[in-house]
């Protein structure tokens, strides 16, 4: 039986990260400009905290400023609105991060909604989502754009594929589909509800799953050669007491069927922070009102 090619994301998101360095030391050198990235996290979740600090690293990694603001779980709305209000007028601050989820009491969708969109590099305002989905330059979420990356890896030209999209989050399912549709895909966007789930993804030459649901996918739902990019990650204790990470696609038999497939981890989570620092320079590049050369 023949085995998928495995799409390697630690490596791809190292060249991303790579490219952006150069990139910086260029603005930096030719504009005296240095990309800054504030990113704000309320409470102490500790997931959100190990995602805050390798934010915070790599910013630092690719020669950016970072700005780290960290506030206690009870913050106010109206104290991390002002937070937002002062960073949006800050000319250090080309991108801005807020962790998500926030705390109960903090309503995510208004928090969102003050970002200025111009330095919203998480691409979930609305005016940016907009954007997208109208095809004009917007800022565009991290990790859909690192799934068409890393797609693209494995098959640079994607026009004409039929893509099958498990999931409809605003963060991943919708923006990733907006993407392939970009990139002239024939474009399913399947979801909890959908009927026979199954005969939908065995249509599909481009899987990408974003399910929220460990290891669904199933090897006997794969077209044979077909492209799967797995957004999914979940931790899970084995009978022997050790921890570890899988996806949202069975990888075992999907490896078998599959022409490549991304690795859970190593796969689409390393290109999420690579890309959050490429929107950081876009978003710098915007702010003296030019466009950024070729980011990859
Ligand atoms: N929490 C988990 N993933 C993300 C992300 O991509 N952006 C933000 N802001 N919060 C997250």
């Amino acid at each position: 039986m023949s085995k998928a090619q495995i799409i390697d994301g630690k490596a791809c998101a190292k060249g991303v990260r790579e490219k952006i360095k150069a990139v910086v030391t260029d603005l930096k050198e030719s504009c005296g400009l240095t990309p800054g990235l504030a990113v704000v996290l309320v409470g102490a979740d500790p997931a959100s905290d190990i995602y805050v600090s390798n934010k915070v690293k790599q910013t630092v990694g690719a020669g950016m400023n970072s700005f780290e603001h960290r506030l206690p779980q009870e913050t106010a709305q109206d104290d991390l609105l002002s937070l937002i209000e002062q960073l949006n007028g800050d000319d250090q601050v080309h991108g801005i991060l807020v962790q998500l989820p926030l705390p109960d009491h903090i309503d995510e969708a208004k928090v969102i909604a003050a970002i200025d969109p111009l330095k919203d590099v998480d691409g979930f305002h609305s005016i940016n989502a907009g954007r997208l989905s109208t095809g004009q330059p917007a800022l565009v979420p991290c990790t859909p754009v690192g799934c068409v990356i890393l797609a693209k890896k494995v098959k640079p030209d994607l026009t004409g594929l039929e893509a099958v999209v498990i999931g409809r989050s605003n963060i991943v399912g919708k923006p990733v589909a907006q993407l392939l549709l970009q990139e002239n895909c024939t474009v399913t966007i399947a979801h909890s509800r959908t009927k026979n789930l199954a005969d939908v993804v065995r249509r599909a030459d481009l899987l990408v799953v974003a399910a929220g649901q460990q290891e669904m996918v199933r090897g006997t739902w794969i077209k044979p050669g077909a492209i799967v990019i797995d957004v999914g990650i979940h931790r899970l204790t084995t009978p022997e007491g050790k921890t570890k990470l899988v996806g949202d696609v069975a990888f075992d038999e999907a490896v078998k069927v599959a022409g490549a497939i991304t690795p859970v981890p190593g796969g689409v989570g390393p290109m999420t922070i690579a890309c959050l620092l490429r929107n950081t320079v876009v978003a710098s590049y915007r702010s003296e009102g030019v466009e950024a050369p070729d980011l990859g």
